[in-house]
């Protein structure tokens, strides 16, 4: 079987966030099973384009409304990734340093998916199923179906992984004359509420939707940004499939990034190296807890909450415990992060920024790992936690609620509160502090939570089994 993944980011060529590391391991995990994945996204200047080589496999053109812009469809010459991966350059519109945030994003994407549909069309096969990975390439199973230039790819199966549905890529009605020309009495599946809607769109005309994990399935029928009517009127066609990690890149005996690899029977002193080199660098005491948060700095993540957080676990349980925040984003949060940082002298740092090295480092170098997303379709930080040794503290939501126990039921591995408040979390602090200073219990949920497979391996033959019954 062969797929063809499409997507704005792929890991180590670009990432964001989770997308990234899913649409860099999935595909891998596909073709170890004996399928063909094949991996396309945009030609940004990142140091993957930088540092690697590419042969030219198409060149063409492409009218963007009244704009011409040329193409080039790039291939990766090592084959490095475990699959076959495309980028698509698109100078003017894509060959930008960064992945999002630009004004024209509605063009960028809307010429990525041009572009990748005019070259799969020209191809001599039809591959067996398009994967599209959230609203960048939403309008791809619609043009599939109903776009004049592309009447080679009307049978071909199309699949919507939804992965965060807070993100829809919206724009107004002006605009439709970029997108190239289709049957107009199928407009409506374009619409969402007066504007065209490309996760709307894929939802409605994807063969099949998944979403990263059962719970936040669940959850969008009647939490989903606006489109709770829809995915409940697309039931049939849904299904939620949890995310697996790349045990491969997430692995503490051989993770390149750490101080001092380890296993789990070397757990208590790799856990020891890696924490004391990263509160030398923080400025932070290697005797306390250490709770880390890493990610995105927005609302979605609970991280307007950080500052409360911490400063009232820093008055009311002085000397006890430590944090440390690693993230980019709202600069509204990124500011009181670092006025908290100036007024509690001790117990907290933080570091603003993107940085994957010292991602893996806080992974292995914290005792536990701070979450308390108000939405969260799955999350692979706590599955990264857990497999470092990290005890995740999340809120039970979404992705969150499907993967971690609470250390006080059965089989527990973690943390859980259910309000994304700073009072639930705050309390949640305290049960971290009791749980580290009981040494024995502390190592067997340690080592209970780094036991679980949380591998792609059963994940990515889920996917199969859904393309299989497109068939
Ligand atoms: P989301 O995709 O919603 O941001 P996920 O939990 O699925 O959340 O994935 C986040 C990914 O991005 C993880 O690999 C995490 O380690 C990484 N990450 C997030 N913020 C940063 C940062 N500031 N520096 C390095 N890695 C980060
Ligand atoms: C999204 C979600 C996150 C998920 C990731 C990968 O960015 O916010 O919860 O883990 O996609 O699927």
């Amino acid at each position: 079987m062969e797929i063809l993944h499409i997507s704005a980011e792929c890991y180590p060529v670009a990432k964001v966030g989770g997308l990234g590391d899913v649409v860099g391991a999935l595909p891998k995990y596909q073709h170890q099973l004996g399928s063909i994945a094949k991996v396309v996204v945009p030609a940004y200047r990142t140091k993957y384009y930088d540092t690697h080589e590419f042969d030219v496999v198409h060149q063409a053109g492409m009218w963007l409304g009244h704009d011409w812009y040329h193409f080039n469809v790039l291939k990766e010459r090592s084959n490095e990734l475990g699959f076959d991966l495309y980028l698509v350059d698109i100078p003017g519109l894509l060959d930008t340093p960064g992945v999002y945030g630009y004004p024209n994003d509605t063009e960028r994407f809307l010429a990525f998916q041009i572009a990748v549909l005019d070259w799969v069309n020209e191809w001599q096969h039809q591959p067996d199923v398009i994967h599209c990975h959230d609203h960048h390439t939403g309008l791809i199973p619609f043009l599939m179906s109903y776009g004049y230039k592309y009447p080679r790819l009307k049978e071909v199966p199309s699949v919507l992984t939804i992965h965060n549905a807070q993100y829809q890529g919206q724009f107004g009605w002006d605009k439709l004359y970029l997108i190239p020309s289709f049957d107009l009495w199928k407009s409506g599946l374009l619409d969402w509420r007066g504007a065209i809607n490309p996760l709307a769109a894929a939802i409605k005309c994807a063969w099949r939707v998944t979403t990263v994990s059962p719970g936040y399935l669940e959850e969008l029928y009647s939490a989903a940004n606006g489109l709770e009517s829809l995915i409940s009127q697309e039931r049939q066609k849904t299904v939620g499939i949890l995310n697996g990690i790349d045990t491969l890149v997430w692995d503490p005996a051989t993770d390149p990034m750490l101080t001092l690899n380890y296993n789990e029977d070397t757990l208590e002193k790799g856990k020891e190296e890696n924490k004391q080199a990263l509160c030398e660098r923080f400025g932070l005491d290697t005797a306390l807890p250490l709770i880390s948060f890493i990610g995105r700095l927005v609302g979605e993540k609970g991280a307007d909450l950080l500052p409360e957080i911490i400063d009232r676990s820093l008055h009311e349980l002085p000397g006890e415990v430590n944090f440390l925040v690693l993230g980019s984003g709202d600069p509204h949060v990124e500011w009181s992060l670092q006025q908290t940082r100036e007024e509690v002298s001790y117990g907290f740092n933080v570091h603003i920024g993107y940085n994957e090295a010292l991602s893996h480092q806080i992974y292995a170098g914290s005792d536990f790992l701070l979450m308390p997303s108000r939405v969260e379709p799955c999350g692979l930080n706590q599955l990264y936690a857990l497999r470092y040794g990290t005890i995740p503290m999340v809120r039970s939501t979404g992705g969150l609620k499907d993967t971690v126990i609470d250390f006080g039921d059965k089989d527990g591995v973690g943390i859980r509160f259910n309000q994304a408040g700073v009072w639930d979390a705050c309390y949640s602090v305290k049960r971290a502090i009791e749980l580290y200073n009981d040494a024995k219990h502390l190592r067997e949920i340690r080592l209970r939570g780094m036991h679980i497979d949380h591998s792609w391996s059963s994940s990515a033959q889920h996917y199969l089994d859904v393309y299989s019954s497109l068939k």
